[in-house]
């Protein structure tokens, strides 16, 4: 492979949407950010200066950062975060991934105007394992919101009640024509006739998993998070935070006189009734046949929308994510681990903390609303989790006790609840190199349904089994897929259910594990794996970069 050089300017910039201007910060003044583009096996060197009065970090999801976690990015985790004026060089290599990812700030809420992708190319003259496209092009989904970010967090962090709700979904950044002032800021696919096109598509929303759909085209799910899966076509597609999907689309074989729109909305089973099926929307538009016209929309023309499945179609997202399945063949195996060192079982859910003095909260009996692995709400250290390890001074910044199961096993399906318990703390789950791991993840569904989708930094793992209401040890392992399981790095936990996965703890280091919601996040639904050395030379997490931030 080669070194690509990027250099990433961290600076404000005015952006105009639903008729309101803001300052945002951005890479490069760019909304969203800029690509990233590497071929597997690549080394890649991203110059991140900061320019904001605001500390900042990237992150670079999904990427493997084999025994580089001081690349990784999460601030308080893996690094420091880089202060005003300062540089920091992010230093990987792309090792066996190759499809879609994508980069985002890893600090407070910036990740909502702070993203953009990553194209992983296959290396040279290795062709796609799918008919090879006309064209590629990155679908990235966000949020719009008019009111600050950081404002927005620090009152769910202080009220403890759940956020606003975003001003609009956006495409590329564009909230399409179905908003107040945004028909000038549509995002416009155009196609030729028998094309077919292939849609990268990321999901960069902070708080909704998202259906998405093009009117009157079908699309084959060909990789997801960087992992080829089995192809396999749907109308319909979900997609969670923190998730990447490449889709073939192609285009209707003679120009169908129509535009169709591709839209997203929200799977949520949380807030009934406050969505509009069809907020966003971006057009699919065919060239015309003939001389190139210079108008490309043609208004006159009808306009067909998707039907997208209702708000909490709980069942056509279990229908949909169960399809994928990695393609396991010689060229692409599927290494699931066979058998297992360590079973974990973790709880994964919103609890209560008391209200702290001198505030109003808004959780139940007037608690402050918490959320919690195995009922630990994760507090980040002021500094850096990894240097700790690295340097041995951990001593005071993390203890190295966080419970493999819940302290207390109940009834999760059960009804009151009574698990909403959460305790504060800074504690690490050590593995030794190599472990192999079973994780069974059970949504508490005990304050409101909704599902998680879990991200695991540093790994991809096989998402082995999942199922509605308690697991069941007993009797759902001889139900697992042990053959061809999707691997990935995002798992969306059902509501009122559970998944459970398998990886080999190959990569040593400190690494995040955490719901890609950022409001669960910021309450405390997070965690972190500590993976030891192994004892050969290659089996060691590296020396960290001379340029390292400080705290
Ligand atoms: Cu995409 Cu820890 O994040």
């Amino acid at each position: 492979g080669i070194t690509r050089h990027y250099d990433f300017n961290v600076q404000m910039a005015n952006v105009t949407r639903l008729c309101g201007t803001k300052s945002i910060v951005t890479v490069n003044g760019q909304f969203p950010g800029p690509e990233l583009i590497a071929r597997e096996g690549d080394r890649v060197h991203v110059r991140v200066t900061n320019h904001v009065p605001h500390n900042m970090s990237i992150h670079w999801h999904g990427i493997r950062q084999l025994r580089t976690g001081w690349a990784d990015g999460p601030a308080y985790i893996t690094q420091c975060p880089i202060q005003t004026g300062h540089t920091y060089v992010y230093s990987f290599t792309v090792t066996a991934q190759r499809g879609t990812l994508w980069w985002h700030a890893h600090i407070s809420w910036f990740r909502s105007t702070v993203y953009g992708a990553i194209v992983i190319l296959p290396k040279l003259g290795v062709p796609y394992p799918f008919p090879a496209p006309h064209q590629e092009v990155p679908v990235l989904f966000g949020e719009w919101w008019a009111a600050d970010t950081e404002k927005i967090m620090s009152q769910a962090l202080k009220v403890g009640g759940a956020p606003n709700i975003s001003d609009a979904y956006t495409i590329n950044g564009l909230p399409g024509p179905l908003y107040k002032c945004s028909a000038q800021d549509t995002f416009k696919l155009k196609v030729a006739p028998g094309k077919t096109y292939l849609l990268r598509l990321i999901n960069a929303a902070l708080n909704d998993e998202l259906f998405f759909s093009v009117a009157n085209h079908t699309l084959t799910v060909v990789e997801v998070d960087a992992v080829y899966v089995k192809p396999f076509t749907v109308k319909t597609l979900v997609i969670s935070p923190g998730q990447t999907t490449n889709v073939l689309l192609t285009a209707k074989p003679v120009y169908p006189n129509a535009n169709f729109y591709m839209s997203a909305a929200p799977y949520s089973v949380i807030r009934p009734g406050t969505y509009d099926n069809t907020t966003v929307a971006g057009i699919l538009e065919y060239h015309k046949p003939g001389p190139p016209s210079t108008s490309s929309f043609d208004k006159g023309l009808p306009l067909y929308k998707p039907v997208l499945p209702f708000f909490n179609d709980t069942k056509f997202v279990t229908k949909f994510t169960t399809k994928l399945l990695s393609l396991a063949t010689p060229e692409y195996p599927a290494a699931v681990p066979q058998s297992v060192d360590r079973r974990f079982f973790f709880t994964i859910g919103l609890g209560t903390l008391p209200c702290p003095k001198n505030m109003t909260c808004q959780g139940p009996n007037g608690t402050q609303f918490a959320a919690a692995v195995n009922n630990v709400s994760l507090v980040l250290p002021s500094t850096a989790l990894l240097q700790s390890h690295f340097t041995g001074l951990s001593k005071g910044v993390f203890l190295s006790n966080f419970p493999a199961m819940p302290t207390t096993p109940f009834n999760y399906t059960g009804t009151p609840p009574n698990n909403t318990n959460v305790a504060t703390g800074t504690r690490v789950l050590a593995l030794p190199y190599n472990t192999s791991v079973e994780l069974v993840m059970q949504d508490t569904s005990v304050l409101g349904i909704e599902s998680h989708p879990l991200h695991l930094h540093g790994y991809n793992f096989f998402v082995v089994g999942q199922g509605f209401g308690n697991y069941d040890p007993t009797n759902d392992p001889a139900k697992f897929n042990l053959v061809d399981p999707v691997e990935r790095n995002t798992v969306g936990v059902p509501a009122g259910g559970w998944v459970a996965i398998r990886f080999l703890a190959d990569n040593p280091g400190v690494w995040f594990m955490h719901c890609h919601l950022e409001v669960h996040t910021t309450w405390g639904l997070r965690m972190a794996w500590l993976v030891q050395d192994g004892s050969k030379a290659n089996e060691k997490l590296l020396p960290p970069p001379p340029d390292m931030p400080k705290c």
